[in-house]
């Protein structure tokens, strides 16, 4: 059975598990109250209104992306059918939105030695995403690679982001020098169809195009081509991604909040954050989950970390989400999150079944504090620990709750990230700040722009040739 089974599908659905937000679990003091999640229920109404308006407009168009890519799709697959044997690696010239997703992808649905494994990758090409400019990184990597068997995937929604533009501009001139008025055969572009540097260039330089819906933000952006080109370069099933992902975004349209889990979750996280618990922590107990955690550090970070409301009204909210590895981190940060302050909201992600498993055999069974080890399975262990950890936790009254994944699959990963899409949306409303803007980064960005001398920008130059002197003595 597959995605295309109604009976399968169902088996697969994620579930959120919000026991431990709850007084009755946690104690009053810490615990939120149903009464008071019901106080909330005219404004959770408010931000599902605005949902839905949104969508009906066609603002937000994440919420878009499961149900209108028929024809993207069958692009996408035409190109990949077309080139994957052409090249021995894909390569993502790309940062924050524009890689975090498919970093997040190709972990969690390939296997852990894709790139080392000619068997593994069945066929299909390695996969490297560059989401950096650290010359070291770049330049070991150039050298690490057969630029004839290479086929870059430039990935900028803005067409201008200097990181990856500096990247861009580097292999181009590289290839140019290798394979002369051949370049084009080695490069992709995705980006907006008609706005920044790189829809120009792919114009002169006739590069092949994929595009980037204008709603869709960069964050918001990994089952549009940002992630599926490169997702099916090597061979994750991007119909099933977006089969999950619309069987989620239908449960996440209820206006109900108990009934509608994103929303559940987004409103407990909020009322969590105004009593003081301003970090998110999310431990997947899974390292497959790991750079699931990191992508959506930057959707929740990005989006609900804002100076300013919508009528202009300074509130310097956002919580600061914290990415963290079950077991592993058991064994560094979890002290903290049980014995240190109250200011943490743990969510876990638990897998119900892992795609293999591994038994402990019964070997040193005499030796005291390893007999019980031998006949359990590791599969055992880490979902024991998993509890272990969730009871320590509610026992010292820290807010925690689960999701509930039955496999790690392309159609359970595309529901997660639905949900959490949704779920940052209708919290940002929550917050009344735009979700989808980025003020704080595009500063950063205008900085580095005047700094390096683009013309635009000299009065950001100006700005930090007058900024205050640093003073010696404290550089120590
Ligand atoms: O979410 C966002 O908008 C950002 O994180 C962008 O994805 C990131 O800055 C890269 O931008 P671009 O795709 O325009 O190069």
């Amino acid at each position: 059975m597959d995605y295309t089974n109604g009976e399968w599908r169902q088996s697969m659905r994620i579930k959120l598990d919000v026991n431990n937000m709850f007084a009755d679990n946690v104690g009053i003091e810490h615990g939120i109250t149903r009464t008071r999640v019901n106080e909330w229920i005219e404004k959770a109404n408010d931000a599902h209104t605005a949902l839905v308006r949104n969508r009906e407009k066609g603002n937000w168009g994440f919420m878009e992306l499961p149900y209108t890519q028929k024809e993207v799709i069958a692009e996408i697959i035409r190109y990949v059918d077309d080139n994957k044997n052409r090249f021995e690696n894909i390569v993502v010239l790309g940062i924050g939105g524009s890689a975090l997703g498919m970093i997040a992808l190709q972990r969690a649905l390939n296997p852990f030695y894709y790139n080392d494994n000619v068997e593994l990758r069945n066929g299909f090409p390695k996969l490297y995403v560059l989401d950096n400019v650290d010359p070291e990184w770049f330049g070991e990597f150039l050298e690490h690679i057969d630029l004839h068997r290479t086929l870059f995937n430039v990935i900028s929604k803005s067409g201008g982001t200097a990181e990856t533009m500096s990247q861009f501009m580097i292999v181009y001139n590289i290839l140019k020098e290798e394979l002369g008025e051949d370049v084009k055969n080695n490069l992709v572009f995705t980006t907006s169809e008609d706005k920044g540097n790189l829809i120009k260039i792919a114009e002169i330089e006739d590069i092949y195009t994929f595009v980037i819906p204008e709603n869709v933000g960069g964050r918001f952006s990994v089952l549009s081509p940002v992630g599926l080109l490169p997702a099916a370069f090597v061979g994750i099933n991007i119909s099933e991604l977006l089969a999950g992902a619309k069987y989620m975004d239908q449960i996440c349209q209820k206006q109900d909040i108990w009934r509608n889990p994103a929303y559940l979750n987004a409103l407990l996280q909020f009322l969590a954050y105004n009593d003081g618990k301003m970090i998110s922590v999310m431990i997947p107990y899974s390292s497959a989950l790991k750079d699931i955690a990191d992508w959506y550090a930057q959707l929740w970070a990005e989006s609900l970390g804002k100076k300013a409301d919508r009528n202009g009204r300074e509130v310097f909210v956002g919580p600061t989400p914290v990415k963290s590895v079950g077991a592993t981190d058991q064994h560094s940060q979890v002290q903290l999150y049980i014995e240190g302050p109250f200011d943490k909201v743990i969510t876990f992600i638990e897998v119900e079944e892992f795609r293999k498993t591994i038994e402990i055999p019964n070997v040193f069974s005499s030796i005291e504090g390893l007999e019980y080890l031998g006949g359990h399975t590791m599969n055992e262990l880490i979902a024991v620990e998993k509890q272990a950890t969730e009871l320590a936790l509610t026992d010292n009254h820290r807010l925690n709750c689960t999701i509930k994944m039955p496999e790690i699959n392309a159609f359970t990963i595309g529901q997660l990230i639905q949900f959490f899409e949704i779920q940052t949306a209708f919290t940002g409303e929550l917050f009344d700040v735009n979700a989808f803007d980025q003020p704080g980064v595009e500063l950063g960005k205008e900085f580095t722009y005047g700094i390096l001398g683009r013309e635009k920008y000299k009065n950001m130059k100006e700005r930090f040739e007058n900024r205050m002197e640093k003073d010696s003595s404290l550089i120590i």
